[in-house]
């Protein structure tokens, strides 16, 4: 899909579809009333019969309007004008793909970028309008036999209508922005959806090489022995149940100055999480395969800002592996030894994001980054905290975990800040190694993360728990690419500072 800024006449279009916004009681937003003036009032005629009364969400398609260019006129119900907010843009917006994608138009003109939304500027419509329009033209079909019954033509370059010529350029890159922030999250969601026996840790790296082969993103891949060498036996445990070798893969993004201290992203890339020994009951166990949506995360992440060619250094750091009970799998009880040098009792195998991530964590260290960033379907727990609205936030340094937190709520890619306080510590004691891999049951996301930050001393450091976020069940089963667009907005705002 492409986008592109205009302004003028809605009125004067020439276009497959003209959008423009109705307000609840049938209010006609501006550029509704410019159509309706050169329509003669074929617009509220319609709408005077009962047929739309302007509720959230709701649409209402019309041919061959006199008097008006465009093959098509879509009215979108905004819901009441007072109310008209970030959620309710994005409930229309949602809304408006809905309806153009049941119609034939291949292009069309938006003009909602025009109505008011409170607290946000013009900037902001326009880029929640691309994400909007990209998230619901995408499709995850590249496994069935044949393409699923489509005759429709699809809908290939939208004009998103700013009220005034003086905001073209603005909108031109917040529309450049935000399309590079919608191919990240699209990359991270096929790499989710794509199930456990082609989306392997070799296929991940396979990905992650050719993402920076296209992208000037340099890339490295250390395999099993390498690991070995760093002392990684944390993340070697894990990966000993199955029979996929396991892969680190290390993308360095180099955009500012040469000696600028990097960001490090760090994802967890449990390519499926059977449980190991520990094993996983039945109900659901597909759903495992989007264990690896934090390492999709990061990889779309890294693809955006390539593609914004963002003037700062990312660093993107993924260990991958499944999670398997194999002969050789580790078993609850066994001791085992971090790069850290820190020893860990595996209580539980399926406590197994914790293990792949500490030695990525250390391994980060050699960076000197100014920032880690990890993001992980760490914990059950999660879900249960905070449901699938807000991803969990967990800092060791208060103005990073604020950063994030903005940076979720400009991007609508929302995270609540969890605590991390000493007390929760208490939960990890082990009477034969360092630590254990398992807390208490109570607060097991807070001790989750409290077991990472045995391994995150030397940086400020922040962890993403997206178990609720990364993904939807049911009948919309499918990867968010979450939170690609709050990573990639924090990072935004790090490169201009
Ligand atoms: N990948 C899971 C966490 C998960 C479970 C995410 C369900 C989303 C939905 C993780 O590896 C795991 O199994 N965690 C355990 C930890 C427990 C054994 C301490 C959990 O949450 O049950
Ligand atoms: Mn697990
Ligand atoms: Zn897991």
């Amino acid at each position: 899909m492409e986008f592109s800024i205009k302004s003028g006449s809605p009125e004067k279009q020439r276009a497959g579809c003209v959008v423009v916004g109705v307000f609840e009681g049938r209010k006609l937003s501006a550029a509704a009333q410019a159509i309706d003036a050169a329509a003669k009032h074929g617009v509220s005629e319609v709408l005077r019969k009962g047929d739309l009364e302007g509720g959230l969400g709701k649409t209402l398609l019309l041919h061959n309007l006199p008097g008006v260019p465009a093959d098509r006129v879509l009215l979108v119900g905004l819901g009441r004008e007072r109310e008209f907010g970030e959620a309710a843009y994005r409930t229309a917006m949602a809304a408006t793909v809905k309806a153009l994608k049941a119609t034939g138009a291949s292009d069309a003109t938006l003009c909602l970028t025009d109505a008011p939304v409170k607290r946000r500027d013009t900037d902001w419509k326009v880029e929640h309008a691309v994400l909007a329009m990209m998230e619901g033209a995408y499709r995850f079909d590249r496994l069935k036999s044949k393409p699923p019954e489509n005759n429709k033509r699809s809908l290939r370059k939208v004009v998103l209508h700013v009220p005034r010529r003086s905001e073209i350029a603005a909108g031109e890159q917040a529309a450049a922005r935000a399309t590079a922030i919608a191919e990240g999250i699209a990359f991270a969601k096929d790499l989710g959806n794509l199930p456990g026996n082609h989306c392997t840790p070799t296929y991940l790296a396979e990905q992650a090489v050719e993402m920076g082969k296209r992208q000037g993103v340099k890339v490295e891949v250390l395999e099993q022995k390498d690991l070995e060498r760093l002392g990684m036996g944390c993340f070697l445990a894990v990966a000993r149940g199955s029979r996929q070798p396991p892969k680190l893969i290390v993308m360095e993004y180099h955009g500012g100055k040469r000696d600028a201290q990097p960001v490090a992203l760090v994802g967890k890339g449990i390519t499926f999480d059977t449980g190991g020994i520990s094993l996983k009951p039945g109900a659901e166990m597909d759903e495992m395969k989007f264990d690896m949506c934090g390492a999709a995360s990061v990889l779309g992440t890294m693809k955006a800002i390539a593609l914004m060619r963002l003037p700062i250094n990312v660093v993107g750091v993924i260990p991958a592996t499944e999670n398997m009970p194999g002969g050789n799998a580790i078993k609850p009880g066994d001791v085992v030894t971090t790069m850290s040098g820190q020893t860990v009792e595996i209580l539980n195998t399926d406590a197994e994001g914790r293990l792949v991530l500490c030695d990525a964590l250390t391994y980060v260290e050699k960076y000197k980054p100014s920032a880690v960033v990890d993001v992980a379907t760490l914990t059950g727990a999660m879900v249960i905290a905070l449901g699938h609205v807000a991803t969990g936030l967990f800092a060791n340094n208060d103005s990073l975990a604020r950063e994030l937190i903005a940076a979720g709520e400009n991007s609508w890619d929302r995270a609540w800040h969890m605590p991390l306080w000493d007390e929760y510590q208490e939960a990890l004691k082990s009477n034969f190694a360092d630590i254990p891999n398992i807390g208490s049951r109570a607060g097991g996301s807070i001790t989750a993360a409290c077991f990472l930050s045995r391994f995150t001393k030397a940086y400020p450091w922040a962890h993403l728990d997206i178990a609720g976020t990364a993904w939807k069940s049911g009948a919309e089963k499918g990867a968010t690419g979450r939170p690609v667009a709050m990573l990639s907005h924090f990072l935004v705002k790090r490169a201009l500072a």
